[in-house]
């Protein structure tokens, strides 16, 4: 299968032409009107989307953690990316948190810790598993670029969709600065996801881990059930069905996936598949 660092030699000219995003960038926020979050009340499925948001983003530092100690921050470029994109993510963390606070939801200052504390085993299965794979094939880089163009492209659609159903004008505007980071995140995750499938190992590799192994954003540190619910609020109806449909679209044919129609998949797991599962989703 050849070394990984033939794979970094092989597309380094590739690698620096891909998208980046703009490193001075931070969503700013001295001008959000934080007390006018509480005049517009937001449902319980609205309050528990922005808190698993909140929670996602702000453990981007451990996702991190994990990518760098597992070998994948090796190539130049994706270790500069992920210096500017943890930065980029935590604010956004930080911003949904201040979102929160300002309406009455305040988060423990040690609640990243709590839930890395619930993850238990399963926290530093991650890195081992990285490693393994990394020395088995020089082309795990070309899945964690894939994955993470599929949940830039689902996290900036499930911002959009939260737009789409709430009417907090503050929180519109929290949202929609971080959305805008996202599309960036998307374009480079995307681009560099281009270089790198090229080679057909690649391809099959990512496919493989894809079709086993995907699932949205957020699980994992999150329950299957709690992704279930956010998946279910912001992807429901005709129009969650369409936003679905889109990431899929636009992950299929940027990067080149052969159709795998990963969220209408999942989708409709949701609303057609188990009903018990259903049923879990909507009441946890
Ligand atoms: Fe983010
Ligand atoms: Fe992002």
């Amino acid at each position: 299968m050849g070394k990984p660092e033939n794979c970094l030699v092989r597309y380094s000219v590739e690698m620096e032409k891909v998208p980046f995003p703009k490193d001075q960038d931070r969503v700013q926020l001295g001008d959000i009107p934080w007390d006018d979050a509480k005049k517009y009340p937001l449902s319980e499925e609205d309050l528990f989307a922005v808190e698993y948001m909140a929670d996602v983003e702000a453990n981007t530092l451990y996702y991190v953690r994990d990518l760098i100690q597992g070998g994948v921050g090796h190539d130049p470029v994706v270790g500069k990316f992920l210096s500017i994109w943890l930065y980029q993510e935590t604010v956004h963390g930080e911003a949904l948190r201040k979102f929160l606070a300002a309406y009455g939801r305040e988060i423990s200052i040690t609640r990243q810790k709590e839930l890395h504390d619930r993850m238990g085993w399963r926290d530093a299965s991650h890195v081992l598993l990285l490693r393994i794979f990394n020395r088995i094939s020089p082309h795990v880089c070309a899945v964690y670029l894939t994955w993470g163009a599929i949940q830039e492209c689902t996290t900036l659609t499930g911002y959009q969709r939260l737009i789409q159903l709430t009417s907090n004008p503050v929180l519109h505007e929290v949202v929609r600065r971080i959305a805008a980071q996202e599309g960036q995140h998307y374009h480079f995750y995307a681009g560099a996801a281009q270089v790198r499938i090229q080679h057909p190992k690649a391809k099959r590799l990512v496919l493989l881990a894809l079709r086993n192994f995907w699932a949205p954003v957020g699980q994992g540190l999150k329950s299957k059930a709690q992704t279930r619910r956010i998946m279910a609020h912001l992807f429901q109806g005709p129009d969650g069905e369409e936003a679905a449909e889109r990431v899929d679209r636009m992950v299929d044919r940027q990067i080149g996936l052969d159709d795998l129609s990963l969220l209408r998949g999942y989708r409709e797991s949701i609303f057609n598949g188990d009903s018990a599962v259903s049923r879990m989703a909507a009441s946890t």
